[in-house]
């Protein structure tokens, strides 16, 4: 409709029609059947079940099973996906040795990244892939299927490390016949405050729901990203390093964090309006708010606002929540954000349940990236089904085609 925002010239190499379409807002580079998002209605479905019944339903891994496989799974598939989980998540002396070479007040992304690729390095079958990729996964998925589950295990292990390594906290290896979830706050050192062992319930049981509402999200910069890695026939591990990049940049799954450190420099309600003129004056973005895809409220909210409300002893503590409920009411009478059909997105108020479950800011976007971890590996194992192509986007050329004549030295 729009075709203002694009220009369309005629390509003189390939012959073909060029489009230039500056942040892909038109142009799809999948068929997918995992995540269908409807913008303007609002709503979300998982393999064709609205987010709102999955999330009743089901925990985080009956999701996990849903998006990698289409399906819901049994009992014993769930003990099977533990269990591979669980055997890659001892991390290897390497690994430990390559996080503890950060000083622990690095910064947490390049540590997580590093830790992933010390992983990589010694995943004898990541390499392998890379020299003969389709006779490994094409036609065969149960390779597949190990790499994906290597590939969370390894995820969750290096996000444990880091987050002791941080703190000077002692690294617990995960247990067996643990949930993901559970094994997660195991490494971090999130034990259940009465008996000491065992993952921390409360934490468990919030997360398990809360993961759903950011399982998969189609087709997100950082899933694209993780896609763009996958034309070329990487393995999956270096995939999802591709989308974990993506995922921390502030636009992205990095908003959580900068929605959350603006509040904090709010400090209070009654400086919310003086904050909104600064957006409006486009002196600040306001984080947590705007979707390229939703043109109403991010229908996430919703079940992020139950979660919340199940737990409002413990969040209700925190200051910055008046502060962000604020702001979307501000915002959503004020005609700026109404004009642009700027709603809240989940960011907005994701950050609240992890810091009132004890997560540090540092810490947050990485838990939230595992549970997007289990959504990019779906939409690669979708990839092994389709043709190969490399992905490889044109420009649209605007410098000199004629190299300048060199200048005399008088001509200065
Ligand atoms: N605060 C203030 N103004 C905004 C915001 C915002 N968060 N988002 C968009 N706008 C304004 C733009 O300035 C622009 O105004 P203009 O018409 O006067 O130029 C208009 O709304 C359209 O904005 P675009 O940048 O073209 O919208 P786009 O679809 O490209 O942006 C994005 C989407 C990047 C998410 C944007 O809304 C944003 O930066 N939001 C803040 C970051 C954020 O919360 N990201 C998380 C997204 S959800 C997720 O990834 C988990």
């Amino acid at each position: 409709k729009d075709l203002s925002a694009i220009t369309i010239l005629d390509g003189e190499v390939s012959e073909k029609l060029r489009v230039l379409d500056n942040g892909f807002e038109t142009t799809a580079c999948m068929d997918s059947a995992i995540t269908f998002i409807d913008g303007k209605r609002g709503q979300v479905m998982y393999r064709g079940i609205p987010i709102q019944d999955v999330f009743r339903d089901n925990d985080f891994e009956d999701v996990l099973h849903l998006l990698l496989w289409s399906r819901l799974p049994t009992k014993e598939e769930k003990l099977a996906v533990r269990a591979a989980v669980f055997a890659a998540s001892t991390p290897p002396q390497s690994v430990i040795n390559t996080i503890k070479a950060f000083p622990p007040t690095a910064e947490t992304y390049p540590m997580i990244i590093a830790g992933i690729s010390a992983f990589i390095a010694i995943d004898a079958d990541a390499a392998n892939t890379r020299h003969q990729h389709s006779p490994l996964f094409h036609g065969n998925l149960e390779v597949a299927d190990a790499a994906i589950l290597r590939t969370i295990g390894y995820y969750s292990a290096v996000v444990g490390l880091v987050h002791c390594h941080k703190r000077g906290l002692k690294f617990h290896t995960p247990e067996p016949n643990r949930s993901l979830i559970g094994n997660l706050l195991i490494m971090m050192g999130k034990f259940d405050p009465k008996t000491g062992t065992g993952p921390d319930p409360t934490i468990e049981k919030c997360l398990s729901k809360l993961w759903i509402c950011y399982a998969d999200h189609e087709m997100t910069n950082s899933t694209a990203a993780l896609l763009h890695a996958a034309s070329t026939l990487t393995d999956p591990i270096s995939c999802v390093m591709a989308g974990l990049i993506c995922g921390y940049g502030p636009l992205h799954g990095g908003a959580i964090d900068l929605a959350y450190e603006a509040l904090e420099k709010i400090g209070h309600p009654r400086y919310v309006p003086v904050f909104i003129e600064m957006i409006k004056a486009k002196k600040a973005r306001l984080f947590g708010y705007g979707h390229r895809i939703y043109k109403t409220r991010d229908p996430r909210l919703a079940l992020i606002e139950d979660l919340i409300a199940q737990h409002q002893d413990l969040v209700s503590k925190d200051p910055l929540l008046e502060i962000a409920l604020t702001i979307d009411k501000v915002a959503n009478e004020d005609p700026y954000f109404v004009s642009r059909n700027l709603k809240a997105n989940a960011d907005l108020l994701g950050c609240f349940l992890y810091s009132a479950l004890g997560f540090e800011r540092d810490i947050i976007v990485p838990v939230i990236c595992l549970s997007r971890v289990i959504g990019g590996l779906a939409h690669w194992r979708e990839t092994l089904s389709q043709p190969i192509k490399l992905w490889r986007p044109l420009q649209v050329y605007s410098g000199p085609k004629v190299a300048p004549e060199a200048k005399s030295p008088t001509e200065g």
